[in-house]
């Protein structure tokens, strides 16, 4: 192998949307090519909000995964205000739910039946601080008459510091961070309290949804923040802090729901996710703390085993198609009909 061929540990994912039905089967082998692993989220329609559920999901995306492929769904909860500690407790003990995910009411996707009030659920997050259950959060409060760009750090100061008062031990994860504010909280916070980082956050900065006109497919909550974030989420990214991990947030929509008056929020990577990570640390020469960030940090951070197998990236530019199939329709990947610079070794 040349010199520009980077092998690592098998990565985890730890923020997927894998949907159901024919989607799920459309999608599950881009991720399963490289992720050993992935935290799946629960925002299903109806949500997983039951142990029962998480179960019956977990064994649909098994059997959609094609023969000769090797994946472990690692299920969370959807939190809402009917959630109970004794759900938190069968959780815990089901050995397959690894944390609960937090959604403000109408933040995002399929967000509906989130939580209007977070002290509605201190009870529960007694529970979880107590079972070691990790919760994990869309950080944006979805008041009306907040700025859709500070939607974040409002909820870090809002909130977050509160949280980690009245829960000193909970573990927490802050997902899919977009701003300064947010990576400094994480950076400075215990070691319970972790980040996900996607690539497209890495990668883009806000000008990307409105290049050369709208661009519904560089929309994604929360939304891409101005070049300075983008440039502290590299920086943490890329330092080796434990507390910072892959997150990919791959959320697959079709093409007709994006290009749309009211078009969805939601950014398709699970195709090129590694790579897209790679050029992200290679841009800022720090190729040699891949292997952390991606391999080790989460799995670190949910006590869960390191994986043991290698993936291997080759200096091999590749253009990636302009559509993908998500299960019958079609759907635009991200650096859709551009090029990468980076392949995975098959
Ligand atoms: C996600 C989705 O489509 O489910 N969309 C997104 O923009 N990230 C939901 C989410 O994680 O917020
Ligand atoms: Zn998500």
């Amino acid at each position: 192998m040349s010199t520009d061929d980077l092998t690592l540990i098998r990565p985890d994912d730890w923020h997927l949307h894998l949907r159901d039905g024919a989607l799920l089967a459309a999608v599950l082998p881009h991720t399963a090519r490289c992720f050993a692993r992935a935290i799946v989220m629960p925002n299903l329609k109806p949500p997983v909000t039951t142990v029962a559920l998480a179960r019956a999901y977990r064994e649909r995306i098994l059997a959609a995964l094609p023969a000769g492929m090797t994946f472990e769904p690692l299920m969370t909860l959807y939190l809402t205000e009917a959630t109970t500690p004794d759900d938190i407790a069968e959780a815990s003990a089901s050995g397959f739910v690894h944390a609960v995910k937090y959604y403000p009411a109408g933040a995002t996707t399929n967000a509906a039946s989130g939580v209007t009030e977070l002290r509605r659920c201190y009870p529960v997050f007694e529970a979880m601080q107590k079972h070691k259950l990790p919760l994990l959060m869309h950080g944006e409060v979805t008041d009306p008459e907040v700025d859709v760009f500070d939607r974040e750090p409002v909820f870090v100061e809002r909130h977050l510091t509160t949280l980690l008062r009245d829960f000193p031990a909970l573990r927490m994860v802050l997902e899919h961070i977009t701003t300064r504010e947010a990576a400094q909280f994480v950076r400075d916070a215990p070691a319970h309290v972790g980040a996900t980082i996607t690539p497209q956050h890495l990668l883009l900065n806000r000008n990307a949804i409105f290049a050369g006109g709208l661009r519904p497919h560089s929309y994604c909550l929360p939304v891409l923040k101005r070049e300075t974030h983008r440039q502290a989420l590299v920086e943490v990214a890329t330092s080796g802090d434990p507390g910072f991990f892959l997150g990919t947030d791959s959320a697959p929509h079709p093409r007709h729901a994006k290009e749309s008056s009211c078009g969805c929020a939601g950014i398709y990577s699970a195709h090129a996710a590694i790579e897209l990570y790679a050029e992200a640390f290679e841009a800022a020469g720090a190729l040699d703390k891949l292997e952390a960030f991606a391999s080790f940090h989460g799995a670190d951070f949910y006590g869960l085993p390191r994986n043991t197998g290698t993936i291997t990236l080759l200096r091999q530019p590749w253009t990636v198609p302009e559509e993908v199939d998500f299960g019958g329709v079609p759907g635009v990947p991200m650096r859709a009909g551009e090029s990468i610079a980076w392949r995975l070794d098959t």
